[in-house]
């Protein structure tokens, strides 16, 4: 282990055994970055407290007690511990991280299986700007555990079934299949949802052929399953271009629509109401999960059946629960889905409890995705008010981020594939570097910025870095060191580096990928002061200096760009 706060961390705790007794080897001994030194470690305080002694006296035994340790120590104040590491520990970690090809990122012992419900649009409507931000934090999820090594099963939970089908597959046979493809393929969803809508409303006729659909749908009757696939695929088609130019890792392997947990529904219902777990309330089938209660101080009941027979979203969503855990074999389920769902899947989680469904070895988490908001700080519209498509919202940004890069003597080719990572990488690196539950304004400018927490920084940082090793005629990878400290700014840059390995578990571990945001951010930051302060590949500067900031920029561009890459977020050569 690398990162100097854990090490720290254990160094104490063994101090703190050695002068207080081994029933002090797990205490937090509050490490933090400090002010006046490295890190500070708190622990002398409220240890003293509880033995009745005097603070600095404490922070004075835990500093004699310390051994093998990698740096020197301070008492201060009321008795903190001011830490500072040794340049001679840093050089050799930093050294060690460079040559790990996994920068230091550990890999989690046993694995786990991780089923990751993300991005899940709704065919019948258009793929709208909410279920980008679901599709991009949780494809960084998804990321993020396979490089810490557990397995991880994507799961798209299209909304692909229910009663607006019979509808839609009426107007697929009013306009032709071939029409609708057409349509379907482009992205016209919303449209073509819209114009089935108005025929629904408006024409007695139609409303009654796209109940009996409903009916025959739900039979399985071969003619109109055949029609849904027509209608499925082409809206998949459409899916896969926005993931595809996203590079997103959704594939077709990971569709497990609503519709696939329709031959399990019935099922779900008779083993909820034998086990007693759901009562009839009202002719509708219920689960009444315990602490759940409406405004009038009622139970609120979970419905898995409605009176009329029918089954809504928690049916599926109860049928799936017990297919992740009981067929998937999840250790852990994360359900990337709007905060508006809250109620709902707190719900689910209680009642697949209450079914016994859901044991307390498996953790279910609803990782929740602020709203997406427009820059007057209302629900994002396009100015017509219906939603916008996301096709043409990612398309613009492509636009604004060709216009951005404008002119730097790149043929078409690559100025196309560099407008694409940039504009891709602003949408993307926007979306996760707030925190995933807060809602979150969508704003060009911002997002495009090359300056800040934006993609485009980051981007632009590792291209700067590659650029050195253009001009110095050397590969990265043949930069080796050995990394030596001078000045204040590698140092800082350095010490930062060895924090990467922990800072990746914990953001899979926590689902936050804006952690990851952060620790880029800092490390870009670092890394333009380290500019400042030291040249690289000026004449007068000595050549073992050279070879060690050399070391020091390929450590810095493999962090971002494997930090970048378990977001998501595309990283051009040039920019
Ligand atoms: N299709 C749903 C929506 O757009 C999201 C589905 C989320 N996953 C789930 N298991 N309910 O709101």
């Amino acid at each position: 282990m690398t990162d100097p706060q854990i090490v720290l961390t254990e160094r104490v705790q063994q101090a703190l055994a050695h002068a207080f007794g081994p029933e002090h080897a797990d205490a937090d001994p509050l490490i933090r970055p400090s002010q006046f030194a490295d890190f500070q470690a708190n622990v002398a305080m409220s240890l003293a407290k509880r033995l009745r002694r005097a603070p600095r006296e404490v922070a004075e035994a835990i500093k004699g007690a310390l051994s093998d340790f990698p740096g020197t120590v301070e008492v201060s104040g009321p008795g903190f511990l001011n830490i500072t590491l040794d340049d001679s520990w840093i050089e050799s970690e930093a050294q060690r991280v460079l040559a790990d090809p996994r920068l230091g990122v550990g890999s989690i012992t046993p694995s786990q299986t991780v089923v990751i419900d993300y991005s899940a649009p709704n065919a019948a409507k258009e793929m709208h700007v909410g279920h980008l931000r679901t599709t991009i934090v949780g494809d960084s999820l998804a990321r993020l555990h396979e490089h810490l090594g557990n397995t991880v099963i994507r799961q798209n939970h299209l909304g692909d079934w229910g009663t607006p089908f019979g509808m839609l597959i009426e107007h697929l046979l009013d306009i032709g299949e071939e029409t609708a493809v057409e349509q379907l393929e482009a992205g016209m969803g919303t449209e073509f949802y819209q114009a089935a809508r108005v025929k629904f409303d408006g024409d007695e006729a139609f409303k009654q052929r796209a109940r009996v659909r409903v009916t025959t749908l739900q039979s399985g009757d071969p003619e109109t399953m055949r029609l849904w696939h027509v209608f499925m695929d082409a809206t998949v088609r459409y899916f896969n271009k926005v993931y595809q130019l996203l590079g997103v890792t959704l594939t077709d392997a990971d569709l497990a629509g609503e519709s696939m947990y329709n031959p399990m529904l019935q099922k779900t219902c008779d083993d909820l109401e034998a086990s007693g777990a759901a009562v009839i309330s009202d002719g509708a089938l219920c689960v009444f999960p315990p602490g759940f209660t409406g405004s009038d101080d009622k139970p609120l009941p979970l419905i898995i059946r409605k009176s009329d027979g029918g089954y809504g979203y928690a049916s599926t969503d109860m049928a799936a629960i017990r297919y992740r855990v009981h067929d998937l074999k999840a250790d852990r389920i994360l359900y990337v889905v709007g905060s508006e769902q809250a109620l709902h899947f707190r719900m689910v989680f209680a009642a697949a409890q209450v079914a016994g469904w859901l044991p307390d070895t498996v953790s279910a988490e609803h990782v929740q995705i602020g709203m997406m908001l427009g820059k007057d700080g209302r629900r994002f519209k396009t100015r017509s008010g219906e939603s916008i498509k996301l096709m043409d919202l990612l398309q613009e940004a492509i636009d604004r981020a060709t216009a951005a890069i404008s002119d730097r003597g790149y043929d078409e080719a690559t100025r196309s594939e560099i407008a694409r990572a940039v504009g891709m990488g602003a949408v993307k690196y926007a979306d996760l570097s707030v925190s995933h539950d807060s809602e979150y304004v969508l704003d060009f400018d911002r997002m495009l910025a090359f300056t800040g927490n934006t993609g485009p920084y980051m981007q632009y940082a590792t291209a700067r870095i590659r650029s050195i090793f253009r001009r110095a005629g050397i590969e990265p990878s043949d930069a080796k060191g050995p990394i030596l400290l001078g000045d204040p700014a590698e140092r800082a840059l350095a010490l930062h580096l060895l924090g990467f390995g922990s800072l990746v578990g914990q953001a899979a571990e926590q689902s936050e990928p804006h952690r990851l945001c952060a620790f880029l951010y800092e490390t870009s930051s670092l890394l333009s002061t380290f500019y400042e302060q030291c040249p690289v590949l000026r004449p007068e500067v000595p050549p073992e200096t050279r070879a060690s900031r050399l070391a020091l920029c390929a450590l810095t561009m493999a962090v971002l760009e494997a930090g970048l890459d378990l977001l998501g977020v595309p990283v051009p050569e040039r920019m």
